[in-house]
């Protein structure tokens, strides 16, 4: 792989400029790298139209002799996890690819002694431990495809989840550490499991010593699983383009949209960005604090790092337990070389005494990296001057659940960087500028603003929706001809540097986590006492967007904070935490077009306490709505 890694700014150009010349021979020369079973007959298949993507068809593969097989002569005793605990008194784990590859084997066999088989769905709701990457590729190793659910989400997030997939079994661990806080995991899972008829099986890891209810028949232990198996387990024989996982993420409406990858395109895909994004050298150490309950954990801390046979870090806690200087240490003890982060992570650490800081050794840092939402100037300069002291690179790396990949990022220490800037787009992507009337802003040369769509596919493009393939064709590729719609908003300047300005659709990103507004409504409308609402997405400096619900009550209902916290808490229970509203404002009605549509540009505007220009509300059904909400809008 290394002699594909991009060397030089040169280089870069030679190389975007043959994948757009020629995408076929481009990706067909790094696909070869990899290990397959059968080699493809055919590169690429594709028609935006269908819509339909298939890449390296009649290839046959499984991803995890890539992850782990492959590497186990050169570099067996190569250490591909670290893991760090919660409680930094507790013993880091180090887990070579032998022990991972032999893990692996072992739980693969436990899955199948559990009676599942190759296109088989298994739900995987755990804490950052490394049973949760030993299970997901235990689950590629037998063709099973797996569907984390990360282990904030509430019971009935679980449930529609696991239904809406038809997933057989459940992998979850008795309980999980965060900062101070202990949760029981399996309670949740058991809320969720009354609604599950789908689910045979669920196999629980114990994380600690607490007892746990176990139901009799359905639910067994992981280590008591493991006691009945062997340790070898061949790889089953994958076509490229069968499923690897689904991974669900929020839309428009209320129900969340199980993205679809499959095997060969995703493996080539994630590993090609993450070694030319990063540029890792042969004994670095990697450390992506994204939850594996994220794409960005599955394609950059599991698949990608260790298809690449880097040194992968997984960290179960928190950034500020047990004070905020716990990535800093964590940085320092495990000589990170590699630290990749959320913008909202490093506002909340921005934060705080920088003493935080200082009290670590940081010089073994030698590339940056930030996603999941627009990054501020000011966050920007603070990574860039204080963790990686003006020495670093700093990667803004823009992508999505559905793009598999990075899409839009500079080449660590080879392309440009520039502060709030995603820059250029990686070899193999072909971003278009889209202007209000639909069309191509195609002038590189000057600078411009519109949407941001792709023209052509992308090896780790998601297949469809699970389930749902109209929904897929509405959502992606139905706002302009033949081209994927991201849903986001895009600034390019004279150069041909992409800046993310954020979604143009009703997902809000909070704390780096996708929300769907609708999601939330839904929630909030099953209070008994409301009778309709509206959640929109308004700037906070830490979590990026806040959100803000505006909500209807039912007129012999007193409006009181009691109320407030009831709403809030049902929001909690059925979503997440991280879906709490942070303010919450009761009027008496919202403003609406003729057809019954809410205006929530003037609440996001009403929000964000931007009230100067609300622009035209000629079309409201009742215009008076807004002074009164305006009025008592909570600042
Ligand atoms: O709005 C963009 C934002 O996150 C969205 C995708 O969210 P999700 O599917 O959860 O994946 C997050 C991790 C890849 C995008 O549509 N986003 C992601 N990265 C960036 C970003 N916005 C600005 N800059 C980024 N680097």
């Amino acid at each position: 792989m290394k002699n594909l890694q991009i060397k030089t700014f040169a280089e870069y150009k030679k190389a975007y400029q043959k994948s757009t010349e020629n995408p076929e021979a481009f990706w067909d020369e790094i696909a070869s790298t990899f290990t397959w079973k059968k080699k493809w007959d055919k590169t690429l298949e594709w028609d935006f139209r269908k819509p339909e993507v298939k890449w390296f068809q009649g290839g046959k593969l499984n991803i995890t002799e890539n992850c782990l097989d492959r590497h186990l002569e050169e570099q067996g005793n190569k250490t591909a996890i670290i893991w760090e605990p919660n409680d930094p008194d507790e013993e880091s784990r180090y887990i070579s690819y032998r022990q991972l590859f032999v893990k692996v084997s072992r739980f693969a066999n436990v899955l199948k002694n559990n009676g599942i088989k190759k296109g088989d769905k298994v739900c995987l709701y755990m804490p950052m431990i490394p049973e949760l990457a030993i299970a997901m590729l235990a689950c590629a190793r037998i063709g099973a495809v797996h569907s984390i659910v990360f282990a904030g989400f509430s019971s009935s997030a679980i449930a529609s989840r696991i239904n809406d997939s038809g997933c057989k079994l459940l992998i979850t661990a008795n309980e999980v550490y965060r900062g101070s806080k202990r949760v029981n995991l399996k309670d949740i899972c058991d809320e969720a499991l009354e609604n599950t008829p789908s689910i045979e099986t669920v196999i629980v890891y114990r994380r600690t010593v607490e007892p746990t209810s176990m139901k009799e028949g359905r639910d067994k232990f992981w280590f008591d699983e493991l006691q009945k198996v062997d340790k070898d387990c061949a790889a089953e024989e994958m076509d490229a383009e069968d499923m690897l996982f689904i991974l669900y993420t929020s839309g428009s409406t209320g129900k969340p949209k199980g993205m679809v990858h499959t095997t060969g395109g995703y493996m080539v895909g994630t590993t090609y960005t993450f070694e030319n994004v990063f540029q890792l050298e042969k004994n670095d150490v990697y450390w992506c604090t994204a939850d594996i309950g994220w794409i960005t954990g599955h394609s950059y801390i599991i698949y990608g790092p260790l298809a690449a046979g880097a040194t992968t870090v997984m960290f179960e806690g928190i950034p500020s337990y047990p004070d905020y200087g716990r990535f800093w240490e964590i940085c320092d003890k495990l000589n990170v070389t590699h630290f990749y982060t959320a913008p909202t992570a490093i506002r909340a650490l921005a934060k705080q005494s920088l003493k935080f800081v200082e009290q670590h050794d940081l010089s073994s840092l030698k590339v940056l990296g930030s996603v999941g939402e627009p990054i501020n100037e000011e966050a920007w300069h603070w990574y860039n001057d204080n963790i990686g002291k003006g020495n670093c690179p700093v990667v803004d790396t823009w992508w999505q659940t559905e793009t598999g990949a990075i899409m839009i990022s500079p080449v660590a220490g080879i392309t440009p960087t520039r502060p709030t800037f995603a820059t250029l787009p990686l070899p193999g992507v072909q971003p278009a500028l889209m202007d209000e009337n639909g069309k191509e802003i195609t002038n590189l040369h000057e600078k411009a603003e519109g949407r941001l769509a792709i023209k052509f596919p992308w090896p780790s493009i998601a297949r469809t929706i699970y389930g749902n393939h109209q929904r897929y064709k509405e959502v992606y590729f139905s706002a302009y001809e033949n081209m994927y719609f991201t849903g986001d908003g895009s600034y390019r300047d004279a150069t041909g540097n992409y800046r993310i300005t954020g979604r143009v659709d009703d997902v809000v990103i909070v704390s780096g986590h996708n929300l769907g507004t609708a999601t939330i409504e839904n929630a909030i409308d099953e209070h008994q006492n409301v009778v309709e609402c509206a959640v929109v997405g308004f700037p906070h400096d830490v979590k990026g967007n806040a959100l803000y619900a505006y909500v209807i009550l039912y007129d012999d209902v007193e409006p009181t904070e009691k109320l407030e916290s009831e709403i809030k808490k049902l929001v909690s229970d059925t979503v997440g935490p991280i879906a709490k509203p942070d303010k919450i404002q009761f009027v008496s009605g919202l403003p609406k077009t003729r057809s019954g549509k809410i205006m929530r540009r003037i609440l996001r505007k009403i929000a964000s306490n931007d009230t100067d220009n609300l622009g035209d509300t000629s079309t409201l059904l009742n215009p008076e709505i807004i002074d009164e909400i305006m009025q008592e809008a909570k600042r």
